[in-house]
C-alpha cells in the first residue's frame, strides 16, 4: 500500500507520519517512509540545488522540473522496491503538491503538469492520500504569532495558499476514492485518531 500526505506546510504531515508509522509497527507491518524532495543519493543532491540560498536566479519551471527529477530516482529506487517487498510505503509530500503549488498555485497549465508527472512519476499512483486541509489564514497568523509583521508578500502568498488550498480540494473531488480530507486544526492526536481509524478500515 501507498500512502501519501498533503497539505500546507505546518499542518503536521511530518509528526502525522511519524506516529502513524509507530502504530502501523506495532500492529506488525512494515513500514518505509521518506520525504520529497530527496530520499536516494542523487535526490538529495537535487535537494541541494533546490534549497541552496545561492540559486536566487532560479526559474519556477527549473525548480518544477528538478522536483521531478528526484520524484523520477525516488520511485525507480525506493518506491516500486519497497511496494514489491510488502511494506507499506507513506510519503511526505508526492505528485500532488507539483499540481497543488506549481499547478494550481503559481497558475501554470493543469495539463501540462499533469502529463510532466505522468512521466516523471512513470504513472504511479497512491492507493491513498490523506489532505490535511487547513485554513491558509490560520497557517499564516501562527506565523504572526511569531513575531513577523504582516506585509505585501504575505498578503501575495496568503492568495497563493487560497487557491492551494482550493486546488487540493478540487483534486480531492475529482478522485474521491483515492483521497481523504481531514480538518487540520484539530489536536495532533485528534487528526492521529482520524488517520490511524481510515487506514485500519482499508487494511482489515
Ligand atoms: N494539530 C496541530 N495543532 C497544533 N500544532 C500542530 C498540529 N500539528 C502539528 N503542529 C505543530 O506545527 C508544527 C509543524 O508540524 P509539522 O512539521 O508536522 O508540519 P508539516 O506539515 O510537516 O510542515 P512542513 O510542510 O513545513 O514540513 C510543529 O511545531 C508541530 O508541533
Ligand atoms: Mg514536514
Amino acid at each position: 500500500m501507498f500512502i501519501t500526505l498533503e497539505g500546507p506546510d505546518g499542518s503536521g504531515k511530518t509528526q502525522q507520519i511519524r506516529l502513524l508509522s509507530t502504530f502501523l509497527e506495532s500492529r506488525g507491518y512494515k513500514v518505509f517512509s521518506s520525504r520529497e524532495p530527496g530520499g536516494t543519493p542523487i535526490g538529495d543532491k537535487i535537494r541541494d540545488v533546490i534549497m541552496d540560498m545561492r540559486n536566487t536566479s532560479m526559474h519556477p519551471r527549473t525548480e518544477t522540473l528538478l522536483f521531478c527529477a528526484s520524484r523520477a530516482q525516488i520511485v525507480e529506487e525506493v518506491i516500486k522496491p519497497k511496494l514489491q517487498e510488502g511494506y507499506i510505503v507513506i510519503l511526505d509530500r508526492y505528485a500532488d503538491s507539483t499540481m497543488a503549488y506549481q499547478g494550481y498555485g503559481h497558475q501554470n497549465n493543469l495539463n501540462t503538469i499533469r502529463q510532466l508527472l505522468d512521466f516523471a512519476t512513470g504513472g504511479l499512483r497512491p492507493d491513498l492520500t490523506l489532505l490535511l486541509d487547513l485554513d491558509p489564514e490560520v497557517g499564516l497568523n501562527r506565523r504572526k504569532k511569531g513575531g513577523g509583521e504582516w506585509n505585501r508578500l504575505d498578503a501575495y502568498q496568503l492568495e497563493l495558499h487560497k487557491r492551494v488550498r482550493a486546488g487540493y480540494l478540487e483534486m480531492a473531488a475529482q478522485e474521491p476514492d483515492r483521497w481523504r480530507i481531514i480538518s487540520a486544526d484539530q489536536s495532533i492526536e485528534v487528526v492521529q485518531s482520524i488517520i490511524q481509524k481510515i487506514i485500519v478500515d482499508l487494511l482489515e
